[in-house]
């Protein structure tokens, strides 16, 4: 097992490692007086992993209350976030209580955002079981709900107290999800760590999930360390994303978040001329990610453009100079449409 602390508005640590979900019950007591937990999970994951966490919060002396609603982005939305504040209000959850996230990036956020404002704020572990959340969403404290008009636009920064990593329950992650949690592995080789991005090279999807993991998290951890409000450094995290989410959003959602990304990863590397631009496409490649779209760049740009992350009439791209090289480069929104062009 491996330990990462962060050290932000809160101080907690990252458990990483096989077995470990046997370990929630002991591991929440550590954390000090709580007498019941809401256990939040989703239709896919709680039949695989709701009963062994269950149990291990029984074992250590807990009340134990499940709330379970349908899996997918759908859900992340008003009317589960009201549900579930109401259900912990039924429950009588106290301050003094504790909320567990069990599964991917919808449940750590929707979990986290309840936590972040039942009460004014209540303590929350997360148990990320895709890969995505292992290594992106339940580090660093962003939470957050969808509305019509867009993902993620209603959150709050709020660390967690504990994320609790078990590396098995990646296990039964279908291919293709596992596969997207990948395009944001690969993003950390790219900007922050050669030699990630050499192993990934050398194992390809067989990578070593512990190694991998760890250090993902000790990237992140260090960025939100500097930047956990996402005003400067955090903000290389986007690599590929804002024209990943332009090609996404014109897809209508139907192009997984990793595919999108991965092209928008691929589009920019070769817009700026990265030096590494054939190593990237050729890892992108090896994991069975997309590197180009039918898409055209007045499109790409015109559903990038509704991306929150826009800020007056300039857009923060985030550019690859060489593997473990990027750098934040504020671009015109009138450059944006020949940039996206030179990289299709
Ligand atoms: P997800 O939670 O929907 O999980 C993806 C799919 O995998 C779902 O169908 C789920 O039921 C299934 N699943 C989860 N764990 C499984 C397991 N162990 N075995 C089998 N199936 C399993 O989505 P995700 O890809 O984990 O996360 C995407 C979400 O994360 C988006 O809402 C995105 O906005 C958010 N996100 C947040 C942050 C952040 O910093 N807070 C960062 C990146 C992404
Ligand atoms: N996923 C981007 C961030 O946490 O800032």
């Amino acid at each position: 097992m491996n330990t990462v602390t962060v050290s932000a508005s809160k101080t907690y640590d990252i458990l990483i490692g096989s077995g470990l979900l046997e370990q929630l019950g002991p591991r929440a007591r550590e954390l000090g007086k709580a007498q019941t937990v809401c256990l939040v999970s989703e239709s896919t994951v709680y039949p695989l992993f709701g009963e062994k966490a269950v149990h291990s919060l029984e074992e250590a002396g807990f009340k134990v209350v499940s709330f379970v609603f349908p899996a997918g982005e759908e859900s992340k939305n008003p009317g589960t976030y009201l549900e579930l504040l109401n259900f912990l209000a039924e429950n009588r959850l106290t301050r003094s209580d504790l909320i567990v996230a069990l599964g991917g990036g919808v449940t750590g956020d929707l979990a986290g955002f309840a936590a972040a404002t039942y009460l004014r704020g209540i303590r929350f572990i997360q148990v990320p079981t895709t890969l995505l959340a292992a290594v992106d969403s339940s580090v660093g404290g962003k939470t957050a709900i969808d509305l019509p008009a867009g993902k993620n636009l209603v959150g709050a920064f709020c660390q967690p107290s504990l994320v609790l990593c078990d590396t098995d329950t990646l296990n039964t992650l279908p291919r293709e999800i596992f596969r997207d949690g990948c395009a944001e592995v690969i993003k950390y080789g790219i900007l922050y760590d050669p030699a990630l991005f050499s192993h990934l090279e050398q194992r390809g999807l067989d990578f070593d999930r512990e190694y991998v993991i760890t250090r993902c998290v000790e990237l992140k951890r260090d960025v939100v360390m500097e930047d956990e409000f996402d005003t400067g450094a955090r903000m290389k995290l986007n690599l590929g994303h804002t024209i990943g989410h332009g090609v996404e959003a014109k897809s209508n959602f139907t192009l997984s978040h990793g595919k999108a990304v991965a092209i928008g990863i691929a589009i920019v590397s070769r817009a700026c001329g990265c030096a590494d631009t054939t190593r990237i496409l050729a890892i992108l490649r090896q994991f069975g990610l997309p590197t180009s779209t039918s898409e055209t760049a007045d499109d790409i740009l015109s559903y990038a453009l509704s991306d929150k992350k826009r800020s007056a009439d300039q857009v923060n791209l985030i550019l690859p100079n060489a593997i473990g090289d990027s750098s934040i480069v504020p671009t015109p929104v009138d450059q944006l449409k020949s940039f996206i062009q030179a990289g299709l």
